[in-house]
């Protein structure tokens, strides 16, 4: 039985992630990315990290064709879908990127992982792990947030998850033969403990962790913290963060238990606890020794003043539970950004 797994978008941050974890469970991951959010150095970091080469098909998860020829080539028992755009700003103001790349490389993966099944070349049946976001959720009416809270979207982005997700449930009730775990996460920060893979936005980053790491390492003078008036314990928007190792641990529990035939699920990745803005910066300035200058700054358009999940239906359903601290979310975010100033680039 083959053990290969196809992740689709796997050069990024949580991809790159995933794929070490995978490594360590016996599993033969072979990347799918186009590189348009990533860098080609991740691989060359990969390979020092599992001491093996890592395989990459370089491409478009569009590109229906050349996807089915990669699904011939490697027959994977399973795929990842991690592949597509995630900037929330950008989604609003160029919403037709979103619903093309988004939406669109889901139904070209599944169209191509429908056509090797249908002609009888697949190895196993359909299995599919998609990340899907916390967004879907929108403003919860309460929290912890179990998974059959009602549903909403605030931007092009979180409508992206929502779409692909009914056609994942559209798909099942067509073909029941499709195995499919959605994994919606909450906020995945931190990095490998290595140091030597992270988060690398490509621009200003927008999220609170690697903002508050590039103020850390002198990046940015300070960090502006978007509200001080939410109805929360210090008056500052609550997440729950969690650690990336965490989360591609999830993947890995998420994939055995639709290989292990388990029926497909829908299952939040979070710790179940939320932590406000100045706690982060908190536990960052312990964590890595700096000091984090900050201001108050109008609250973000959007934002949510409380978002975090309740994990016990992972925990049932796949074992799984997330084990890293807010520490040490920290301090592996601090070890990659202080080793990489300039993330890949550099
Ligand atoms: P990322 O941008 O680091 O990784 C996505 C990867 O997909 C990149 O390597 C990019 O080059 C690749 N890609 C994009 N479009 C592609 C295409 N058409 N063909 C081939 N490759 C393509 O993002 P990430 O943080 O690792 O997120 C992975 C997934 O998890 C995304 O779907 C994202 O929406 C979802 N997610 C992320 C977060 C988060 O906070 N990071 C939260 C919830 C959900
Ligand atoms: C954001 C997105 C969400 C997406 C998620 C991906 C918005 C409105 N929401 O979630 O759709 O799924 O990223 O990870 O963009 N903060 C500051 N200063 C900053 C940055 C953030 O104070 O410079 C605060 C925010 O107001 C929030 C918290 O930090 O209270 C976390 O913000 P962020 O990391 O952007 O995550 P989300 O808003 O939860």
């Amino acid at each position: 039985m083959s053990t290969t797994i196809l992740l689709t978008g796997g050069a990024g941050y949580i991809g790159s992630h995933t794929l070490i974890a995978l490594h360590e469970a016996g599993y033969q991951p072979v990347i799918l990315d186009n590189f348009s959010n990533s860098h080609p150095a991740v691989l060359e970091r990969l390979e020092r990290i599992t001491g093996q080469p890592v395989r990459v098909e370089r491409g478009d998860v569009l590109e229906t064709p050349w996807v089915e020829a990669v699904l011939r080539r490697h027959q994977p028992v399973g795929v990842v879908h991690f592949a597509g755009d995630k900037a929330v700003g950008e989604s609003v103001a160029n919403p037709l990127k979103y619903f093309h790349n988004n939406i669109g490389g889901a139904v070209s993966l599944l169209r191509a992982m429908a056509a090797v099944h249908a002609d009888g070349t697949a190895p196993a049946a359909p299995t599919l792990v998609f990340s899907s976001s916390a967004t879907v959720y929108g403003d919860p009416a309460s929290v912890p947030i179990t998974e059959d809270f009602p549903r909403s979207h605030t931007n092009p982005y979180g409508h992206s998850k929502l779409v692909i997700e009914d056609m994942l449930t559209a798909l099942r009730t067509a073909s029941p033969v499709w195995r499919v775990g959605v994994l919606r996460y909450f906020n995945p920060v931190g990095a490998h403990p290595s140091g030597l893979i992270g988060e690398d936005p490509a621009d200003i980053p927008n999220n609170l962790m690697p903002y508050v790491t590039q103020v850390a390492v002198g990046q940015r003078p300070y960090l502006n913290v978007y509200g001080n008036d939410y109805p929360t314990p210090d008056g500052t928007g609550v997440r729950d963060y969690i650690h990336v190792q965490d989360l591609a641990a999830g993947h890995v529990a998420a994939l055995q238990a639709l290989l292990g035939g388990s029926e497909s699920f829908t299952v939040n990745l979070g710790t179940g606890h939320g932590h406000s803005v100045l706690e982060v910066v908190k536990a960052f300035e312990a964590a890595s020794g700096r000091p984090v200058p900050y201001a108050f700054a109008p609250r973000r358009a959007g934002d949510v003043a409380q978002c975090y999940a309740d994990a016990a239906l992972a925990k049932r359903l796949l074992g799984w539970e997330a084990r890293h601290t807010l520490h040490e979310m920290c301090a592996d975010a601090w070890r990659w950004q202080s080793g990489n100033p300039n993330g890949y680039r550099g």
